[in-house]
């Protein structure tokens, strides 16, 4: 396809989805999402929209039925587009088909899925990771998309003849960033090859800012203003804003430290710093495409939540109102013929394997397992603080307590593992030793039980019985938990 047609079919596919104006992406679970709509009416507040993050599709149907009158969207999750195998995966398929299913039971506008992946060539991280900002990795991505946008055209189609559209989402990063362009180039290869809708989340372009070379050259303001000059923001359909914080394996900075090593942090309240961003953004003219402005909430306490949207409402509902009308403008004098999306074959074979070696060779540099290499790594190299921090402090937090605490999920096991002189934290180099074949779709949770026994039953045999006991019981707690679509524990997230 060349690119004249792919933004015209883009255009069609846009010329579906109503302007919504402010919303909220949420989560089904956490906060409940009945009792926050519940709250926002007693305050005389409705969202014009919510955006919902993948949860079961029996709660997801409820959520529908609950709200005939409100606006859904999907928020996906698991699909690892951003991964040159991920159509060979034996779980993709019936993980594209699940998210469709999902799509249509909330008969949603579009599938926003972040452009980042928890598993890369066979290695498992429990919060998402960016791309290789390089031009081969936007090439697979577009391909990746494109292939997905099929499956949602085939069986994801409504009576009116339209289709959920995809949505790519630049997404964090968390103290680092590999590749050879910059980041806006990469998601301009990305929309010309490929007729995606885009989102712009303001926290990550903040951490955009601050985990590259951006915040030793120039401010905040003009790093925004030269971004925004060249990422396509004629695909931006939505925008986010949510929280940051410091990470709890980090702790806040000292005052004269310069700008916080803040990530991205839903639960945490929305910095004011974010919403001058947003400002910038609305006053872009090249932001025609716009839909909906979502604060993402989901982990957030509802009081805080209520405040926050009160108050964004009270500042940009005229601002968000006016950019869609004038979008709408420019839709009017176009003219768009109807496309079915087309998959083209534009990598090669070893164009892929190379980019299998490279995410071999990320997920090896950044679990600490090989020296930082190659022209992707060179920058990051250059300012060496950045994936030190994820290295050492962050990766190691999240396989040991983030989503299911080692102690608490086998508090017996741990006990008899260190009476036998074997520490927890070899668990984290154990869990990065050697890439393994995925077993079932990712699922952090099933996959710290799985590799736990094997760690255990390797390193002190004659815990096997205890650690397969309180594994058992884990896995039959979490499907009896699912089964009735609660949590099994407060899972925070990162998106
Ligand atoms: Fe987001």
């Amino acid at each position: 396809m060349d690119s004249g047609f792919v933004q015209q079919d883009f255009q069609r596919r846009l010329s579906h989805i109503p302007p919504l104006g402010m919303g909220l992406s949420v989560d089904v679970y956490s906060p409940d999402l009945f009792e926050l709509v519940a709250t926002f009416r007693e305050r005389g507040l409705q969202p014009g929209y919510l955006e919902v993050f993948k949860a079961t599709t029996t709660a997801l149907t409820a959520v529908r039925r609950a709200m005939p009158d409100i606006a859904l969207a999907y928020h996906g999750e698991g699909l690892w587009i951003t991964q040159p195998d991920v159509q060979e995966s034996p779980y993709f398929q019936q993980d594209v088909g699940e998210m469709v299913t999902q799509l249509n039971s909330i008969q949603s506008l579009w599938l926003n899925h972040e452009c980042a992946t928890k598993q890369m060539a066979g290695y498992s991280f429990g919060t998402y990771l960016p791309p290789l900002y390089t031009r081969l990795s936007a090439e697979v991505v577009a391909e990746n998309i494109a292939m997905v946008q099929q499956a949602v055209d085939r069986q994801g189609r409504r009576a009116d003849g339209t289709a959920p559209l995809f949505l790519l989402e630049m997404p964090p990063l968390t103290y680092f960033s590999a590749g050879t362009i910059p980041i806006p180039h990469f998601f301009r290869l990305i929309t010309a090859l490929t007729p995606c809708g885009l989102v712009l989340d303001i926290g990550h372009l903040w951490t955009v800012y601050r985990y590259t070379a951006a915040c030793r050259r120039i401010s905040l303001e003009r790093f925004v203003q030269e971004f925004l000059d060249e990422f396509p923001l004629e695909r931006v359909v939505e925008i986010h804003v949510a929280g940051l914080a410091c990470h709890e394996s980090v702790g806040e900075p000292k005052r004269e430290e310069g700008l916080p090593e803040w990530i991205d942090a839903h639960a945490a309240p929305i910095p004011s710093i974010l919403f001058t961003m947003l400002e910038q953004v609305l006053a872009h003219p090249n932001l025609v495409g716009l839909r909906a402005v979502a604060l993402e909430v989901d982990t957030k306490p509802s009081e805080m939540i209520v405040e926050e949207y009160a108050e964004a409402v009270r500042r940009f509902s005229l601002l968000i109102q006016q950019t869609m009308a004038q979008g709408a403008v420019v839709e009017q004098s176009m003219e768009l013929t109807p496309r079915q999306a087309s998959v083209q074959e534009a990598v090669c074979q070893s164009d892929r394997q190379q980019l299998r070696d490279d995410y071999t060779h990320y997920a090896q540099i950044i679990s600490g397992q090989a020296p930082m290499t190659g022209p992707e790594w060179q920058e990051v190299a250059a300012e060496a603080t950045g994936v030190t921090r994820y290295r050492t402090s962050y990766v190691p937090h999240e396989i040991l307590h983030w989503g299911g605490d080692l102690t608490e999920m086998f508090p017996q096991t741990c006990r008899a593992i260190t009476e036998r002189g074997t520490c927890l934290t070899e668990f984290v180099t154990f869990w990065f030793r050697s890439p393994r074949p995925l077993t079932h779709s990712y699922d952090f949770f099933l996959l710290k039980i799985e590799r736990f026994l094997e760690f255990v039953t390797e390193r002190a045999p004659d815990v096997r019985d205890c650690v397969q006991q309180e594994c058992g019981m884990l896995r039959q707690a979490y499907a009896q938990v699912n089964e009735l679509e609660e949590p099994v524990m407060e899972m925070e997230r990162i998106r």
